[in-house]
């Protein structure tokens, strides 16, 4: 037996399913939904509700579907507050800080790991974040990129294995490629369910680049990239020609760039989301993604926190929906659909029965709509505006996981 829980009495309710409600945000006004076990059973006017074995009250305020974070670097220990410092005092961002934190990520435990990642779940949750990716990518020996992503596995939706983030201190780059491709792989696969590559000058080339998106294709994972993050670069396209679900970062892309990201989806069903990460250029002082071009050309965009701490010690999305909208130009609903549903797309995740790290099948995220895994934030505002209205505010006054309250 399940329990039924209506919520009713929401003053703005964003579906992002437009066959539900207006505009693309599927937008319906004195709305109610209804949650059995962890699925949404119902959505609807308000009026014709059906009844449940639990009511809440939205007393008008706005629901939406939870936060999909689809790009976050999670697993690590120790603190980059120097390195911080400083970038704000003038320097400039060099990947080589990555190394400061594989050095701290070895030498903690798989406790102290765990804790910390779960620390990081946990805030994010209660800011409404229902559906979190994580990679590893802070070990860089092939004990610790498993243990890594045997910590992450268990406490997040998607794992990615991300071996290939740096050329780690004192290594062959060669040997080291061999061994991303070829044993530490292997030994990695059964935990993650996709492979990421940092490529820009000095981290992958593009020839490394390529050949790790293809042993990863080969070990039947799917693959990201991470691409024209610090300059212009070979990145995109081959994420784009390799079939990524996504390619992240994107603040260096000439026209070439963005019509590949958008011409991907012009003739196949699935093609290579752009993840856009506001608040990682906000905190590396680098060029805003063009987010607002890539929609307008035809792109699909996601939005996600890039919580690492290097580049971006934030699991916030609404910190990150308010940067797009104020400074990247998108719209509210724009900005809301690429935090949840774009996430979802970029981590295959928007279709029904997709099996989490612990081998359970799950509802499709990113929407609220029947059959749909009942991640639902209900919003202390009376509408989604409000989260660029009033950056900075925390918003969020209601979390549901999979059906369970979780704020
Ligand atoms: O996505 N670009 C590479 N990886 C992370 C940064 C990691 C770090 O500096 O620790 C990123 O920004």
């Amino acid at each position: 037996m399940t329990h039924a829980i209506l919520i009713d009495n929401i003053g703005e309710l964003t579906t992002n399913d437009p066959a539900i409600g207006a505009g693309i945000g599927g937008r319906l006004s004195d709305a109610a939904v209804v949650i059995d076990g962890d699925r949404i059973a119902w959505v609807g006017p308000a009026a014709e509700a059906p009844a449940a074995d639990e009511r809440v009250d939205a007393v008008g305020r706005a629901v939406l579907p939870g936060w999909v974070d689809s790009h976050t670097h999670m697993v690590f220990a120790g603190d980059r507050t120097a390195e911080f410092e400083a970038r704000m005092a003038g320097e400039g961002y060099a990947a080589g800080g990555i190394n400061v934190t594989v050095n701290a990520t070895r030498a903690a435990s798989d406790a102290e790991l765990g804790a910390n990642l779960g620390r990081l779940v946990g805030e994010a949750l209660r800011d409404g974040t229902t559906t979190m990716e994580t990679k590893t990518g802070y070990g860089l020996t092939v004990e610790d990129e498993v243990r890594s992503a045997r910590v992450a596995a268990s406490q997040v939706d998607a794992v990615t294995f991300l071996g290939a983030h740096l050329v780690p201190a004192g290594s062959d780059p060669a040997e080291y490629l061999d061994l991303v491709t070829g044993p530490m792989l292997a030994a990695v696969a059964p935990l993650v369910s996709a492979v990421d590559v940092f490529c820009e000058t000095g981290a992958f080339d593009g020839a490394a680049t390529e050949r790790i998106l293809t042993a990863a294709t080969a070990a039947g994972l799917a693959t990201r990239v991470h691409g024209n993050q610090l300059g212009p670069g070979p990145g995109t396209q081959l994420a784009v020609a390799h079939g990524a679900l996504s390619v992240d970062h994107l603040g260096f892309l000439d026209d070439a760039d963005v019509e590949a990201l958008a011409g991907s989806w012009a003739n196949s069903a699935r093609g290579t989301v752009a993840t856009v990460l506001p608040a990682c250029d906000l905190s590396t002082r680098m060029p805003l993604a063009p987010a607002k071009r890539l929609l307008e050309a035809g792109a699909v965009v996601a939005i996600a926190s890039n919580c690492n701490p290097g580049t971006s010690y934030t699991s916030s999305m609404g910190f990150c929906v308010a940067t797009a909208v104020l400074q990247m130009g998108l719209s509210i609903q724009e900005a809301v659909r690429a935090a949840t549903l774009g996430g979802a797309v970029a981590l295959g995740m928007h279709e029904d029965g997709w099996i989490d790290p612990r081998g359970e099948e799950q509802g499709r995220v990113g929407v609220i709509a029947p059959g749909a895994r009942a991640d639902v934030q209900l919003l202390d505002a009376p509408s989604a505006t409000h989260l660029a209205y009033r950056p900075g505010m925390r918003l969020t006054h209601g979390v549901w996981k999979a059906g369970v309250r979780a704020v």
